[in-house]
């Protein structure tokens, strides 16, 4: 059944594999829409980087608008960015790209509500530079989301409340927010994030989530909110992957746990790594960036020739053996996204080592 499966998706794989490669930017008129192949299953989103819904890049908004039927602000939404000083909230980018989406009958999720990454500092600071406190805190948590969440309410579907709580080990990671508010800050993230759109979708979003320790804390962390009456209704599987890791078995597997435990899964950063890691690359910090490159081995794929047809392949059969466990799953799923539109523009080109070509 599962081979069956996977048969019928390696097209749609190639055509996956692809269209994310391709040469422009131009939709493709021969190439069937990532969102009309899945129609029946899920909704199949991106998340955009900006140049794809301000109107400087008119191609590149129309191949959203022809392949998805969902989207995601890659950056705008961000705290640092929407809400850089205390009483400044800069809504420019976040507005566009929500209008954008709202035109063109896009569903919008909402990324991100509380991080420990790009969040200003000022947030867990007094004026003098002393630590805030637990109650200042929370009212600026409160004050952040009931202010965004708000604003989009009834245009934004579904909302990531808390991003990347967990650690390694599975237990919560040591945060500012942790310090200073104690254990209950995501509780209490998903409850401001109720009462400023009760109709929203909420969900808790990590990486790596797949299996191991932190499948187990993802698991205990939501049958832990749930038990106490709040309202989050999916988890967020990031799903950065690359070519090996994680098994396609171990993905079929967690999503089983996630729909045991009643809770819904949207597939929300969907992309493959295909450029050689080194152990200081393997950590979880968007300023990583600070890693070199020093031989050119790490950097394959930046001449012409690009990716390598057996890589392609290689590529487009990950892509299958994904969507097959997706296809699988369908009824618990409710998007799945990529992050980023085309590979050009992915994160991965400078991300766990700046200038690369992934
Ligand atoms: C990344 C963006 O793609 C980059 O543009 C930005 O500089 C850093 O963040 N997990 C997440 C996303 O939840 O917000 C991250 O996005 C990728 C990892």
């Amino acid at each position: 059944m599962f081979f069956k499966t996977l048969r019928r998706l390696a097209p749609i794989a190639f055509l996956i594999a692809t269209a994310l490669s391709a040469a422009d930017d131009t939709a493709k008129a021969h190439v069937p829409a990532l969102k009309d192949v899945f129609a029946r299953d899920f909704l199949v989103g991106a998340a955009l980087e900006r140049s794809f819904y301000n109107g400087t890049r008119p191609e590149r908004s129309a191949l959203v608008v022809s392949q998805f039927n969902a989207v995601t602000p890659e950056i705008a939404m961000m705290w640092q960015f929407i809400h850089p000083e205390e009483n400044r909230f800069d809504f420019a980018s976040a507005d566009r790209c929500v209008d954008f989406a709202t035109k063109h009958g896009l569903v919008v999720s909402g990324h991100m509500l509380v991080w420990h990454q790009l969040t200003p500092a000022w947030v867990f600071k007094n004026a003098d530079g002393s630590p805030a406190s637990r109650e200042t805190l929370l009212a600026r948590m409160r004050e952040h989301i009931r202010t965004v969440v708000g604003r989009y309410k009834g245009r934004v579907k579904s909302w990531d409340v808390v991003n990347e709580a967990l650690d390694d080990d599975g237990a919560l990671r040591d945060t500012p927010w942790r310090r200073i508010i104690g254990d209950d800050y995501i509780e209490q993230a998903f409850r401001f994030a109720h009462e400023a759109d009760p109709d929203a979708e909420l969900y808790y979003n990590d990486w790596g989530v797949e299996s191991g320790k932190r499948l187990e804390g993802a698991l205990a962390l939501l049958r832990k909110l749930k038990a106490a009456g709040v309202a989050v209704s999916a988890i967020g599987i990031q799903e950065h992957v690359n070519l090996d890791y994680p098994g396609a078995k171990d993905v079929d597997k967690a999503i089983g746990e996630f729909a045991k435990i009643g809770v819904r899964v949207l597939i929300t950063e969907l992309d493959v790594d295909v450029l050689p890691r080194t152990p200081e690359m393997d950590e979880a910090n968007v300023d990583i960036t600070r890693v070199k490159m020093t031989r050119p081995e790490e950097n394959p794929y930046a001449g012409a020739g690009g990716l390598p047809e057996a890589m392609q392949a290689r590529l487009a059969k990950r892509y299958a053996e994904l969507f097959a466990v997706y296809l699988k799953h369908r009824d618990v799923i409710g998007s799945v996204s990529f992050w980023g539109v085309t590979d050009r523009e992915s994160w991965l080109n400078n991300w766990p080592v700046r200038g690369r070509t992934n």
